[in-house]
């Protein structure tokens, strides 16, 4: 297992690029099951969710060819309808591939996911949209078995906003008979992204990036060539770096408005952030950051995906901050490790009380999950001293490379290939 270390302290200055979007490609690539031919998906980011992800197509059928940030899929050789526990297990997203094999082969067999490290996710939403598009739905042995010799269109409310149900509701809607609407829809920049793709497919989906989608299910799809969006995460991530670091960093092949909630609280903790069409820069030198509390929501609320990295640069921030997630009640497994660099966080509920002001130094820290690991090594930029991220393949699941980004601007770090501890 990798570990990084870092000698923090240092300020970080300089330009970096953000890759494509991790949660875009894991809906796209799915979503060339429903048509029979060759997609091309441009700007991939070669992460090891995407490989994971292309592990199950191919186990499917799908011939992939993945080069240069470009994946080819062609889906003409799909024969096998079951995706497996030992691919769902490993990621989540897997469930994404049950409303195209549905929609255009009548059958799938899913197995559900488990939980994950900050507990249980359930898709019920899934499958009771699903059921209300005429799918006949069976549990068995912890697999979804999922049969319906054509889908009907009907009117679906999401009690959530849920990101992957509605991926999946409007990969089985395209092809079902009549209208479908899906109130209540999430409006990530990733769903738009896909239902962009499934338009560009021959699909007929109005309202995108709106909360209601009206989607006319058409008999037939065709292959696509996509481009995917960059990574809004990957893109915060690396602009909580320069400000928790007091630097000015500048993050290009951005779209910044996917970002807007990140750069209006780092501007309100007193950073400066300028941006264009494609790229943001932080400035934060000579700033101590003022303590600002964060709610997560829906898009375009605060993302939870970025709510480890603000507890991170909040650890270092003037004053008493509060963080609380409204999406995963439970994403706190950084909490323990960053006290360790020094940090001073209570959790109770689904909020972080953050009591800033003090110096972080060096430790050792485990990784726990994707996201909890980029906070480690934000507390490590920004801590004296020397720190290990240990277990970095959480790290390399959604983000490319890191330490080489991180490297480019200024960063002291450096991967250990295998090491235990
Ligand atoms: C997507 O997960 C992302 N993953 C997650 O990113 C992200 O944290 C999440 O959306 C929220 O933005 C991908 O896109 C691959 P949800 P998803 O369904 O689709 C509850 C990362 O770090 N829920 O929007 O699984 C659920 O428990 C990952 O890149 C139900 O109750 O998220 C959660 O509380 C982590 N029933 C909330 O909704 C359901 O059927 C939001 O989940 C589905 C979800």
């Amino acid at each position: 297992m990798d570990k990084f270390i870092i000698n923090g302290g240092k300020k970080l200055n300089g330009k970096v690029k953000a890759g494509g979007a991790k949660n875009a490609t894991l809906a796209l690539i799915p979503a060339t099951l429903l048509a029979s031919g060759t997609s091309k998906l441009f700007n991939t980011p070669e992460l090891n969710d995407v490989y994971t992800m292309l592990k199950l197509v191919r186990h499917l059928g799908v011939q992939a060819d993945f080069n240069d940030g470009t994946i080819e899929l062609d889906t003409a050789g799909v024969s096998v309808l079951e995706a497996p526990y030992e691919h769902v297990k490993k990621m989540r997203a897997s469930v994404y591939v049950l409303g195209p094999l549905l929609a255009r082969h009548g059958y799938a067999k899913v197995s559900l996911p488990g939980g994950c490290a900050w507990g249980p996710r359930p898709i019920n939403l899934h499958i009771e949209g699903l059921k209300k598009l005429g799918a006949n739905i069976d549990l068995v042995d912890g697999y979804i078995i999922a049969t319906a010799k054509r889908l009907q269109g009907n009117r679906i409310n999401f009690d959530i906003p849920s990101v992957g149900a509605t991926g999946n509701l409007l990969m089985a809607a395209v092809l079902a008979k009549g209208e479908t609407i899906l109130n209540n829809a999430a409006m990530e920049p990733e769903i738009t992204n896909l239902a962009m793709m499934l338009n560009e497919m021959g699909a007929k989906i109005e309202g995108i990036e709106t909360p209601i989608l009206h989607i006319q299910g058409v008999d037939m799809l065709k292959p696509a060539d996509v481009h995917t969006i960059p990574d809004r995460i990957e893109a915060g991530t690396l602009l909580v770096a320069g400000a928790i670091t007091g630097g000015t960093v500048t993050v290009e092949g951005i779209n910044p408005l996917h970002l807007y909630s990140v750069i209006a609280k780092l501007e309100e903790s007193g950073v400066s952030v300028t941006y264009n069409g494609d790229s943001a820069t932080v400035n934060a030198a000579g700033v101590t950051p003022e303590a600002i509390n964060v709610t997560t929501g829906p898009f375009p609320g605060y993302p939870t995906d970025m709510q480890a990295q603000w507890i991170a640069y909040m650890s270092v921030a003037e004053g008493v901050s509060t963080v609380t997630d409204t999406i995963y009640r439970d994403r706190f497994t950084h909490v323990p490790e960053l006290a360790r660099l020094g940090a001073m966080i209570e959790v109770k509920d689904n909020s972080a009380v953050i009591k800033g002001g003090n110096k972080l130094s060096g430790a050792k820290v485990m990784s726990t999950d994707l996201r909890a690991s980029a906070s480690l090594v934000l507390g490590g930029l920004a801590a004296h001293g020397r720190t290990e991220v240990l277990r970095i393949y959480h790290l390399d699941r959604g983000y490319q490379r890191l330490e080489e980004k991180l490297k480019q601007l200024g960063a002291e770090i450096e991967r250990v290939p295998g090491s235990e501890y």
